[in-house]
């Protein structure tokens, strides 16, 4: 949901912002802007479309030199996509320039007391009425930019991350955060200073990096230390330098064309990446501290609810068959924007189980701190180190799926619902719901995992040929039960938010309360059939599309005869235990979706009108 890039140093800044804003481009890409300072001037270019739509404007818009800048990439939320709308917005006066990533949600009252003051507003978005609304609290106060921004920001309501310039103070950038994420690389003895969402564009400038937490704001200045204050209390806080462990391959499209692509073929190691070092099949043993240390919690606890959004949600729905199945603990699985605002029933005898890939989903958040507020433990599964969600929650574990940068998520589906099954056999032998015996046959076939995944993505050029024949399709539909109905939505999901292909997900035996309507000759049908305890049931599902002509494309275990005679195509998958089929079964609908998106000349990596990170509610 936008993203934010800037820099102070001695080095030219502008491709450094242009090539953090390719980075940050996941976060949104609706339009792009930068502003550079040089010779007492700020240079602005600004475009509606992407970040190489900008690049090309800019060199003929503006001298790029200037050894400070800032830029941006937007996901639009007020005001329409244009060039007007787009950041960086300056101030009445010229003088000051903002980036934000957020909302203001009191901007039209703040806009309307400054249009009483004389102000003018060019664009549409709430980010030009704070620039201005610091720009009247600077002229009229007297004050410095830090303090003028700090006074702006206690009046305002939302979310925000923000990087402000002021052309008469060109030694400094300030930048706040609340909501929306905000990371600060800091160079050498402090001689360059790197503004970013997230750490990715600055990675080859500097390992250290300084992440504002909620209602922080710092005065970055060349040759200081960063100085970080609370924006409420104005108490000084001294901020946590992180070391990076990202790498530049991890964040590179390493010879694929797609980095939706890279990360599907990354799966395998992704899955072991999860699991190393917790779960050891040989000692017969899951070691992970943040259940460990809170074990009478989990085992006592009441219910778990599980928060999250989007494929995190899907994600979320496999393991309410993990944990009650293995177990058995009742959990319930909501989506963190339904959660919050119906008033739920929750205590300290509940755990909260929220899980978000990229740890800031406004939604996902907004249910932690709801949850925490009500006295529930929470626990977060999150990716990206550091991230909101995991700092709000009160323990959690990381998925360490290194940066998953196409916008559709893939592998941090995969990593999630391994954890997830990690954490509901520990709970599960724990409890002793499960056998000693039986929880080692589950650590077993756990590890077997990985090369089983890597045995269904060899079969790429089979379900890419499926692809060519289905590609123009208009609508399809994706059936699976128990474990693998999350699979089907999932598989839907993907489906139209790169193909843009309507897709339903449904539970096979819902199939006749409804969507059979639907099914004819042109309806293709993507049925999760495994060998599971559904398969007869699911073998009468496919009987019933084939008697009114669906095509069905299934997806089998291997060696499977029955339905394999029944099916117009087949994708067979490795046997395994059906609480872990849907780590298999996933990856064709993975593939599926990204063949027939790329034959639809659609931008699978940067979907119209998604983004990766959605920091609004
Ligand atoms: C966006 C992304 C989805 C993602 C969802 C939840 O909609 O496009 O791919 O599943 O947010 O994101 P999270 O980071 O919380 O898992």
């Amino acid at each position: 949901m936008c993203g934010i890039t800037g820099y102070i140093g001695f080095r030219e800044a502008y491709p450094i912002v242009i090539n953090g804003l390719q980075r940050l481009e996941y976060r949104g890409y609706d339009s792009a802007g930068v502003v550079l300072y040089h010779n007492n001037e700020l240079k602005l270019s600004k475009t509606k479309g992407k970040v190489s739509d900008l690049e090309l404007l800019v060199t003929r818009e503006i001298n790029t030199a200037g050894t400070i800048g800032i830029g941006h990439t937007r996901w639009a939320t007020h005001g329409v996509p244009n060039d007007v709308n787009s950041h960086p917005h300056t101030s009445q006066s010229g003088n000051l320039a903002i980036v934000h990533n957020g909302i203001i949600e009191n901007y039209d009252t703040l806009k309307k007391a400054l249009v009483k003051r004389g102000y003018t507003f060019k664009s549409d978005t709430d980010t030009e009425v704070l620039i201005n609304l610091i720009e009247e609290i600077q002229i009229t106060k007297k004050l410095k930019l830090g303090k003028a921004v700090q006074l702006a920001l206690q009046q305002v309501f939302g979310a925000y991350a923000i990087a402000v310039f002021d052309k008469t103070k060109p030694n400094e950038i300030v930048v706040a955060r609340l909501g929306s994420p905000i990371a600060i690389g800091v160079g050498k003895d402090n001689s360059e200073f790197f503004i970013a969402s997230d750490a990715s564009p600055f990675i080859e400038y500097t390992k250290e990096a300084i992440y504002l937490d909620d209602e922080e704001m710092a005065v970055i200045r060349l040759g200081r230390a960063v100085s970080v204050r609370k924006i409420t209390t104005d108490s000084l806080i001294t901020p946590d330098i992180h070391e990076l462990e990202l790498s530049l391959e991890q964040i590179e499209k390493n010879g694929f064309e797609h980095f939706m692509l890279k990360e599907i073929y990354e799966q395998p190691k992704a899955i072991v990446d999860t699991y190393r070092g917790r779960m050891l099949p040989k000692e017969g043993l899951i070691k992970m501290s943040g259940i460990e240390d809170n074990l009478d919690r989990f085992l006592n606890a009441r219910r778990i609810i599980i928060v999250a959004c989007g494929t995190s949600w899907h994600a979320g729905l496999v393991a309410e068959y993990l944990f009650e199945d293995l177990a058995r603990i009742p959990v319930e699985v909501e989506y963190g924007s339904e959660f919050r605002y119906r008033n739920p029933i929750i205590s300290d005898k509940d755990v909260v189980i929220a899980i978000s890939q990229s740890g800031e989903t406004a939604d996902t958040l907004a249910a932690v701190k709801l949850a925490k507020s009500k006295g529930a433990f929470v626990f977060g599964i999150c990716n990206v180190v550091g991230s909101s969600i995991a700092r709000e929650t009160h323990t959690g574990s990381y998925t360490h799926a290194g940066p998953e940068i196409g916008v559709a998520s893939t592998k941090a589906f995969t990593t999630q619902i391994t954890l997830l099954a990690i954490i509901a056999l520990k709970l599960g032998y724990a409890n002793g719901a499960l056998s000693k015996e039986v929880f080692d046959d589950y650590l077993k076939q756990l590890e077997l995992i990985p090369d089983k995944v890597a045995e269904v993505l060899a079969t790429n050029d089979h379900i890419k040929y499926i692809a060519s024949i289905y590609k123009d399709s208009t609508n399809s539909l994706y059936l699976g039960r128990g474990y693998n109905f999350p699979v089907a939505l999932e598989g839907a999901l993907k489906l139209k938010e790169i193909s843009y292909i309507h897709a339903e997900g449904y539970p096979a035996a819902e199939m006749k309360h409804g969507p059979i309507a639907l099914i004819d000759e042109n309806m293709p049908v993507v049925i999760i059939a495994t060998n599971n305890e559904h398969y007869d049931k699911l073998v009468s599902n496919i009987q019933e599309i084939k008697s009114r002509n669906g095509k069905i494309i299934a997806i089998v275990t291997k060696g499977d005869i029955i339905v394999k005679g029944l099916a117009d195509h087949v994708i067979e998958i490795p046997e395994t235990k059906e609480a872990f089929s849907p780590l298999l079964a996933t990856i064709p609908l993975q593939l599926l979706s990204y063949h027939i998106a790329v034959m639809r000349g659609c931008n699978v990596d940067q979907p119209r009108n998604l983004a990766k990170s959605v920091t609004v509610e």
